[in-house]
């Protein structure tokens, strides 16, 4: 299973919250497991590849996707949560449309911490879990913390400070970790690249 995209959070009928996050990398990544014989699920929030092996479930919102991953983990051996999951959502969405005014403020509240959620979770500990950190500063430490947090067994550093790789960029360069530390330091390359790259080491830990 993979989920990608950014999750959108709704303000009022128009309007949400998001991020730049462009799916690619998810969606290089469910392609590239296809390719190796996988049969894939794919919770994205933007348009899918447009290929058949790939099941796909389109979502919006952190809640939904919880939703969609949590229904789909049952029998699955791997989650690669490529997704950039918004922290917080708009605590009361408005009805309908709101009018333009002076100034406004918006009371936020977090969201579900789907990765958090599932450390400790029977339904988490029966597959292989890898996370993403998208860091600008102190990255490895924040990306090692995440590792710990989320009792993932691995996690990929991006460095989204740089314009030349991560959110909507073409191509992508990172560092994956473990509890043992550094894994590998992949590259720059097109992200169908990286996504091969990093099926290599995760079909290594799953066999
Ligand atoms: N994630 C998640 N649920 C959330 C937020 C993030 O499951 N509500 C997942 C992401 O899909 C990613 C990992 O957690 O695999 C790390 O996401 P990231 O946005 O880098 O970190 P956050 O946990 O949101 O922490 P911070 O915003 O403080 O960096």
């Amino acid at each position: 299973m993979v989920t990608a995209g950014g999750t959108r959070e709704p303000i009022d009928p128009v309007r949400y919250l998001g991020n730049r996050s462009s799916g690619k990398m998810g969606h290089a990544i469910a392609v590239a497991a296809a390719d190796r014989g996988a049969q894939v699920r794919l919770i994205t929030t933007v348009t899918a590849p447009d290929d058949e092996r790939i099941a796909t479930v389109k979502v919006d919102t952190a809640a939904e996707m919880n939703t969609a991953v949590r229904a789909a983990l049952p029998g699955a051996m791997l989650l690669v949560m490529a997704a950039a999951v918004a922290d917080y959502r708009v605590a009361e969405v408005a009805a309908k449309k709101m009018k333009k005014r002076d100034a406004l403020t918006l009371d936020l509240v977090p969201t579900v911490d789907i990765l958090r959620s599932l450390a400790g979770d029977p339904l988490g500990e029966s597959v292989l879990v890898v996370g993403f950190a998208a860091e600008t500063d102190n990255i490895e430490e924040n990306a090692v913390r995440k590792l710990a947090e989320k009792r993932l067994d691995l996690v990929v550093l991006n460095d989204v400070s740089r314009a030349d790789i991560g959110l909507g960029s073409h191509d992508n360069e990172v560092r994956v970790f473990d509890s043992g530390g550094l894994v590998a330091h992949l590259e720059k390359r097109a992200k169908p690249l990286v996504a091969s790259a990093l099926l290599d080491l995760i079909e290594k830990r799953l066999s």
